[in-house]
């Protein structure tokens, strides 16, 4: 069996350094050929150095122009920028499948080049469905390519679906953690700190989704993007609260059977399976152990505590553009509270009143999403320079 080459873009990220713990112990199988990064040098040079790797890009222009004088790459290595150095790599010829785990939309346009390319999509980066779920999946129907979960609630999703045909299913179950202030009263939720939002119990990630998995914004952007992976209409797909993060998804079947995914919190079970995929071997992270005892605990979420979920939701079943509007104002948010602009609960009212002052209809092609994307941005930040003057 030929080795498969993995493109990475996001590479020195939480997902990137997952991922390659899994090229690392499957190297028979599995070939880093090109990976990228934001704007970090040297960890993407060690990574280059340690796998070999030729084709390389640091999006930040500045920092491209930095690591060609550093001469901590080899001279061979063929150093790229911007979205067209995303592009470049999306598309490799000596690459099979794409690894999408940069954070936000930036991945959409090297996603859709991927495709265009005929390369497999290893999709973590779930804002890109988000935003444009639509045109992203009917590109890949056309060329015939397959986009596989990473997103761990999603991957267990295509576990557990298996191929099963979609009128055998009664609706999906996605688990939420909770995140680490699911016990909050809104009181004490309202003085929550950046320093405090970093920080999740069951896993280790990046700022951004940590911070969204705290509002629970993570859980409605996932709704969102199990929507687009499995053509599920919005009501046949639940929410459950699940703070031991060890089923990491359900299926539930009209017979009434319900069908879990279950391993420890670690991203690399995920990954392996999708770039190994449909092949199975062992894994690299410790697997459960049952001699251990262990309680699993269910709630229902609580929208009041957590009011970014609803309006995902709400976004989800307005469909349109509605979606990529609280992607928009979600990222925006973030970004505003992590700079202490505005409060935490600050972030679903950010994301809730642009959704009342945007627009919502059908878009025909990807432009008019993109346009959506941009003016919702706007927007947020209209409405944040306003709350502080
Ligand atoms: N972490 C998880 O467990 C997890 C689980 C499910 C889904 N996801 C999704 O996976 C994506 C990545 O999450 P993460 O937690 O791995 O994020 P992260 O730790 O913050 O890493 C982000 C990566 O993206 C790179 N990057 C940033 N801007 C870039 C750009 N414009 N072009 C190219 N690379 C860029 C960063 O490079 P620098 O180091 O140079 O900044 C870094 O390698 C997100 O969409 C997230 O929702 C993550």
């Amino acid at each position: 069996m030929g080795r498969r080459g993995v493109v990475l873009l996001g590479a020195t990220g939480s997902i990137g350094h997952n991922s390659l713990r899994v090229i690392r112990a499957n190297s028979d199988r599995l070939k880093l050929v090109g990976i990228a990064g934001g704007s970090r040098v040297e960890p993407l040079a060690a990574i280059a150095r340690e796998f070999g790797v030729k084709h390389v890009t640091l999006f930040d222009q500045n920092a491209c122009h930095d690591a060609k004088k550093s001469g901590l790459f080899d001279p061979d290595v063929a150093l790229g920028t911007g979205i067209e150095g995303l592009n470049h790599l999306a598309t490799l010829p000596e690459a099979d499948v794409v690894v999408v785990a940069v954070v936000g939309t930036m991945g959409l346009h090297p996603t859709l080049a991927a495709i265009e390319a005929d390369k497999e999509i290893a999709l973590a980066s779930k804002e890109v469905l988000v935003l444009a779920g639509k045109f992203v999946m009917a590109a890949a129907k056309a060329k015939g390519v397959q986009v596989l979960p990473v997103d761990s609630e999603h991957n267990a999703i295509f576990q557990c679906l298996n191929g099963a045909p979609n009128h055998e299913v009664a609706r999906i179950i996605l688990t939420a953690s909770g995140g680490p202030f699911r016990n909050h009263t809104l009181e004490q939720m309202a003085g929550i700190t950046p320093e405090e939002a970093v920080k999740h119990p069951n896993w280790s990630m990046g700022t951004k989704i940590t911070v969204d998995s705290s509002t629970m914004a993570n859980k409605g952007l996932e709704l969102i993007e199990a929507r687009w992976l499995f053509g599920m209409e919005p009501n046949r797909i639940r929410v459950v609260v699940h703070p031991q993060s060890i089923i990491h998804s359900m299926v539930e079947y009209v017979d009434g059977s319900i069908l879990a995914q279950l391993s420890p919190p670690s991203m690399t079970f995920a990954i392996q399976h999708v770039l190994l995929y449909p092949e199975r071997r062992a894994g690299v992270d410790q697997t459960l152990n049952f001699e251990d005892s262990m309680n699993l605990e269910f709630n229902p979420p609580d929208l009041l505590r957590f009011p970014c979920l609803r309006l995902a939701r709400e976004a989800m079943q307005a469909a349109g553009v509605a979606p990529a509007v609280f992607n928009a104002a979600n990222e925006v948010a973030v970004d505003a509270f992590l700079k202490k602009r505005i409060s935490y609960l600050g972030i679903g009212d950010l994301i809730d009143h642009t959704l009342q002052k945007s627009d919502n209809f059908e878009p025909t092609n990807l432009e008019e999403v993109l346009d959506i994307d941009r003016s919702a941005r706007r927007i947020s930040n209209d409405l944040i320079t306003e709350h502080e003057s």
